[in-house]
């Protein structure tokens, strides 16, 4: 029985080595000698790039033989690798070792049947796969492994860190069960080329390219999917006087400014993305935002996008995070500890507010451990300084060039344990001057605030810009209360983890755990609460004495 498999709409050698949960070379934890080269993020973005152009996605019916699966796709041509998992039903993530495969399944594939629905025809990479006599499909039993998307459960987690061996290891234990998989940075960057097939309509020679945590070495499984959509050297005028007299009219059209053309742009791309794209729901336009962008869920995938444009030095600032990344592998347990340390404690969330933001705690880790003696992080001054002619870049006139070959840099002589620097961290900004100082990624120190800002992050480009302007007075507040509380949790605890008859949480887990001080703050707010009740029926008695005696006069 021959399965068909169906476009759903739109066109279209996996990198090994590409792993970042691999020991990351030079560490200190590690003082490894042999080293592997680490890749340039440029070099893992286009390779990864070309991996998604040769990818489909493929949804599948719920049983399913593998190898018949295989066996069957494989006649459009040899299959790198593939995986399967499960999101609102089966999907298969297959690439194929050569991008002609592509079009041979597309060539070999029917057009839904419109029934009573009218077709938009676009031919698109996600498929979807019916057996054409059901019966067949389950003849061999499913045996399939699904590669997780999603993280642990908290439950499961606090059961991991209770049962981990010391502080150190509860936090490398919440690094390996949060961050993305390779299976998973595979769907993300399948999902930027899905799009980009979209927005090809309008811009053929465009590119979408993931930033943010999906690649910047902070990504968390779940997260977002931060989208660059880059219309390359078309998008601007050529200033190349060795050109013919010819201007290109009929490939530009001029309005008022930058911004509008951005949000004309991503515009069109929202409607394209509503009408045509396969799997794209909920498809908001956010064109009056600080930085105009289009959000939308991809439903196969399961990821939330937010698709912005003209966006470049974001796409910097996740280059220079990956960076600090990956030069310390004490680096990226710390921030996922913090950010999750943040989370349990809703310092951080998911709608935009008052909060500290994941990006600005990020900042904070890296400014403190810039700090430490000696220290683990260099200054981006440091790295400026390392750069060589190629790696210069300047945007939209802010000199955004440090050293991009992390092999250059030396790693740090610093030895602290990750327990050590929990605590340190919690310490340094429970007792931070907010106030007064500034916190400059740049040069590694920090300086008087130039406004009254309650928490000024220098923005590491724009450097008259704050990346922390949301935060209020009270958010911060919560901040080093809870900051104050876990370093002194960490030093009221033996840190040593618990007899296994003894369940109680120690070390992180601890920490997680609701707070002293935010439930201090709801029964604050439980009593402001009663208070207010208590002035409301005072106000009402009054209000209704009046009108009785109003009456009665
Ligand atoms: P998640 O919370 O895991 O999504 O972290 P994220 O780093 O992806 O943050 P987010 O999705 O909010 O933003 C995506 C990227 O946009 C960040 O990595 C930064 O590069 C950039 N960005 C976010 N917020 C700011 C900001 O306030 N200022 C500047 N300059 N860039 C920002
Ligand atoms: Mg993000």
């Amino acid at each position: 029985q021959r399965p068909v498999l169906r476009l759903l709409s739109c066109p279209g050698t996996v990198a090994e080595g590409l792993r970042r949960d691999e020991p990351l070379s030079g560490s200190a934890e590690t003082g490894s000698e042999e080293k592997t080269p680490e890749k340039k993020f440029f070099e893992v973005q286009n390779e990864r790039r070309d991996q998604a152009q040769r990818t489909v996605l493929i949804h599948c019916p719920n049983k399913i033989s593998e190898k018949k699966f295989l066996k069957y796709l494989s006649q459009y041509g040899p299959i790198n690798n593939h995986f399967f998992y499960e999101s609102f039903g089966l999907y298969a993530v297959v690439e194929f070792c050569q991008k002609e495969s592509i079009s041979s399944l597309q060539n070999g594939t029917h057009t839904p049947s419109a029934g009573m629905e009218a077709a938009i025809p676009f031919r698109s990479r996600f498929f979807n796969l019916k057996f054409k006599n059901p019966s067949h499909q389950a003849s061999e039993p499913a045996a399939i492994q699904f590669s997780n998307q999603l993280p642990p459960s908290s439950r499961k987690l606090f059961d991991l860190l209770c049962c981990a061996k010391s502080v150190d290891d509860q936090l490398n234990t919440l690094l390996k069960e949060f961050e993305v998989t390779e299976e998973n940075t595979k769907l993300r960057y399948l999902t930027c080329s899905l799009i980009e097939d979209i927005a090809a309509a309008y811009f053929p020679d465009c590119t979408v390219r993931p930033f943010g945590s999906s690649v910047n070495t902070f990504g968390k499984l779940g997260c977002d999917l931060d989208m660059f959509l880059d219309l390359g050297e078309t998008g601007k005028p050529s200033t190349d006087k060795t050109l013919g007299n010819f201007l290109m009219e009929f490939q530009m059209k001029s309005v008022p400014s930058e911004r509008i053309a951005t949000q004309k742009i991503l515009s069109v791309i929202g409607e394209c993305l509503d009408h045509f794209g396969p799997g794209c729901v909920g498809v908001q336009k956010i064109l009056n935002a600080r930085c105009p962008l289009v959000r939308f869920s991809h439903q196969p995938s399961g990821f939330q996008c937010d698709l912005t444009t003209n966006n470049r030095i974001a796409l910097k600032s996740s280059e220079l995070l990956y960076i600090y990344g990956s030069l310390d592998s004490r680096v990226r347990a710390l921030v996922f500890s913090i950010r999750s340390w943040a989370r349990a404690h809703s310092l951080t969330s998911s709608i935009p507010g008052a909060w500290i933001t994941n990006f600005s705690l990020t900042m904070m880790v890296i400014f403190f451990l810039q700090r430490r003696s000696p220290p683990i992080l260099p200054t981006l001054d440091l790295l400026k300084t390392l750069a060589d002619a190629e790696d210069k870049c300047m945007i939209e006139g802010n000199n955004c060039t440090f050293v991009r070959d992390l092999n250059r840099i030396h790693p740090s002589g610093n030895t602290e344990t990750l327990e050590l620097l929990l605590k340190e961290f919690f310490e340094y900004f429970g007792n931070f001057a907010f106030n007064k100082y500034s916190l400059n990624i740049r040069q590694g120190k920090e300086q008087n605030k130039p406004d009254s800002s309650p928490l000024y992050i220098q923005n590491p480009f724009e450097t008259s810009l704050n990346i922390s302007k949301n935060v209020s007075q009270s958010q911060l507040q919560k901040f080093v209360d809870l900051a104050r509380e876990s370093a002194w949790i960490l030093q009221q605890e033996d840190q040593g983890p618990q007899s296994p008859s003894n369940h109680q949480p120690w070390g992180l887990a601890a920490l997680l755990l609701p707070s002293r001080v935010s439930t201090k703050s709801l029964a604050k707010k439980k009593s402001k609460k009663a208070a207010s009740e208590r002035v409301k029926n005072l106000l009402e008695s009054i209000k209704k004495n009046r009108t009785e005696n109003l009456t009665s006069t």
